[in-house]
């Protein structure tokens, strides 16, 4: 019998589990996790004897790869599939799949609502500021800065993005600002809402060159990862711009100088909350389980990215 492992060390929403082993179970294979596991070796053990994996943010690297003899596929339930070694997952012939989308609302609420609690002060009982009549730039235009976009719009900002891959016509007919370079964006916007991937592209690209571009009352709200940040040009911006706040959905490796340095100015997550919803975790687990169904039953291999 096929066995798939759902190996989540951030547990999905229980809705969302059982919803996962019934895709699985109607298919005729077997479910097993290994949920808000403690050590890295945990998952090396429960991969051994199984022929799918759905994980989330959990560490599948060389050594999972090496460790799990039977497996042909596994699915990052999820966006960001920097957690996979996917050339490992490649040369042992395991594809390797993400749910593109389907925890993309969750992540853009996430991003909005860090705005909203950092402009009226942490609801602390002093004078804020609102969002309406503000510039918000996306960087970039991919699931979640689409709703990013769609929301700040509805809270009455002015709404620019950029995107490396889509047309201006795509960004135009969602009724936003089409920006054909970064450089501009954050030249022009108040607020950059950041939603990349990290790749050897992408890592460190948010530095002090662009950040200094920045107008007045500078925000960044980081949904990506944060690798994607260079944090020495991050501390010089904290230091020289007195206006400048950064929001975080999970804390920059620098974050005790800026607690110790810049009071006020930041909020950090105290784990990766944005997909931490129960809606995502039904839309990106479901998907994850359809995937491997219709990849065992039937080789569709649709989200491959290896
Ligand atoms: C993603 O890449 O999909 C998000 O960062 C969510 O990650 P998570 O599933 O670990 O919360």
């Amino acid at each position: 019998m096929i066995k798939v492992l759902l190996a989540t060390e951030k547990p999905f929403a229980s809705v969302a589990v059982k919803g996962i082993k019934k895709i699985i179970e109607d298919a005729g294979f077997e479910l097993v996790t290994l949920e808000k596991y403690t050590y890295h070796n945990d998952l090396i053990k429960a991969v051994q004897d199984v022929n799918a994996l759905i994980i989330r943010s959990d560490n599948v690297n060389r050594q999972v790869i090496e460790a799990a003899k039977d497996l042909k596929i596994v699915v990052r339930a999820g966006a960001g599939y920097d957690n996979i070694d996917t050339v490992a997952a490649t040369e042992n012939k395991i594809v390797a799949m993400n749910t593109p989308g389907q925890n993309s609302n969750a992540v853009a609420e996430l991003a909005i609502g860090m705005m909203v609690y950092y402009i009226r002060k942490g609801f602390s009982g002093s004078a804020g500021t609102e969002l309406k009549g503000k510039i918000l730039g996306i960087h970039s235009y991919g699931n979640i800065g689409k709703n990013v976009a769609r929301i700040g719009k509805g809270f009455g900002m002015k709404v620019y993005a950029y995107s490396p891959s889509k047309p201006r016509k795509v960004i135009e007919d969602d009724g936003i600002n089409y920006i054909g370079n970064l450089e501009e964006l954050y030249s022009t916007c108040q607020f950059i809402s950041a939603s990349i991937p990290a790749n050897a592209k992408t890592i460190k690209s948010i530095n002090y060159e662009l950040l200094s571009r920045m107008p007045e009352g500078a925000t960044l709200i980081n949904t990506a990862r944060k690798e994607v940040i260079d944090e020495d040009g991050l501390l010089k911006m904290f230091a020289e711009r007195k206006d400048f706040g950064y929001l975080s959905d999970i804390a920059p490796d620098c974050k005790s100088k800026i607690e110790e340095e810049f009071a006020g100015r930041f909020f950090f997550t105290p784990k990766k909350m944005g997909a931490q919803t129960a809606e995502a975790n039904i839309n990106a687990g479901l998907a994850a389980a359809t995937q491997i169904v219709n990849f065992i039953l039937h080789g569709d291999d649709t989200f491959k990215v290896n």
